[in-house]
């Protein structure tokens, strides 16, 4: 193991939604190379850990680190916003989101998509970022769908188009939220394989997921939320393997009969 700092560093997160406290006091590391699965029922604050991770919600308590650079903070609980502007951009330039929905431009060809953010965002050079964004498309295997729109994509193509838009960033981490739930399960396996193989290639993810053999097979670590804390944690193989909490007992079971 080296020294350097985890990519992503939560430490003792509080986030309330007016008097809904929905994040309880969570702290998760995602190390350079590792993808960190978060579990847990409906509602148990996954996808705002996510959010909160991005920048794209605020937090009233608690400390987030990247590359081991904590995150500035002005004001406190309700009024707590990040102090930095740039340090935020900086931040969420450098942490791709692929979301259940893809959220892909309508009116914008799958190559437009990849290549928007790049150009817009980062600024730079569109010969360069054409030749990245084609070989990232090529990479999930849609290099054939660049001049078509969302639209004429399957959803399982449309989730890999969204892949390569992240990965187009140069991001030092992706976070997804629930990334096949939206998708028939033949057209889920498509994107388990992009997942598996960036996995394979060490990048650095967080996962919310459903599906408990995805995050079996890809993680370091998985993290089970309930009611926004951590119930427990560990390697998958013991978490799955041998649960000590009756919670996530109780969610195991659940979910594998379905
Ligand atoms: N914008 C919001 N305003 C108010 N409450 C919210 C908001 N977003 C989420 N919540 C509440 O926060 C809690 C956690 O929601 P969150 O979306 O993080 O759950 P989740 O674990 O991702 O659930 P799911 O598996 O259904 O996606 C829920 O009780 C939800 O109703
Ligand atoms: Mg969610």
């Amino acid at each position: 193991m080296t020294d350097q700092p985890p990519v992503i560093e939560i430490n003792n997160l509080h986030k309330a939604y007016g008097p809904l406290e929905v994040l309880k006091g969570v702290s998760v590391k995602a190390p350079r190379g590792h993808v960190i699965s978060l579990i847990g029922s409906s509602g148990s604050g996954k996808s705002t850990l996510l959010r909160c991770c991005n920048l794209l919600e605020d937090s009233q308590e608690g400390d987030l680190r990247f590359n081991g650079e904590a995150v500035t903070w002005k004001g406190t609980g309700h009024n707590r916003r990040p102090a930095d502007p740039k340090q935020v951009l900086r931040i969420r330039t450098n942490l791709s989101m692929v979301f259940q929905q893809f959220n892909l431009w309508a009116h914008m060809t799958i190559l437009q998509n990849v290549m928007e953010a790049p150009l817009t965002v980062l600024r730079r050079d569109r010969a360069e970022v054409e030749a990245a964004a084609r070989a990232y498309l090529d990479k999930v295997g849609i290099g054939d769908k660049c001049d078509v729109y969302p639209a004429q994509l399957s959803g399982g193509q449309q989730q890999r188009a969204a892949i390569a838009r992240g990965l187009c960033m140069e991001p030092e981490a992706l976070l997804f939220d629930e990334p096949t739930s939206a998708l028939d399960p033949e057209l889920e396996q498509e994107v388990v394989k992009v997942i598996k193989d960036l996995a394979a290639e060490g990048r650095t993810m967080m996962i919310v997921t459903h599906d408990m053999k995805l995050a079996a097979d890809v993680s370091d670590h998985v993290v089970f939320l309930h009611q926004g804390l951590i119930e427990e944690q560990g390697a998958p193989d013991a978490l799955f393997g041998a649960p000590k909490s009756e919670r996530l007992r109780g969610f195991l079971s659940a979910t594998h009969a379905d």
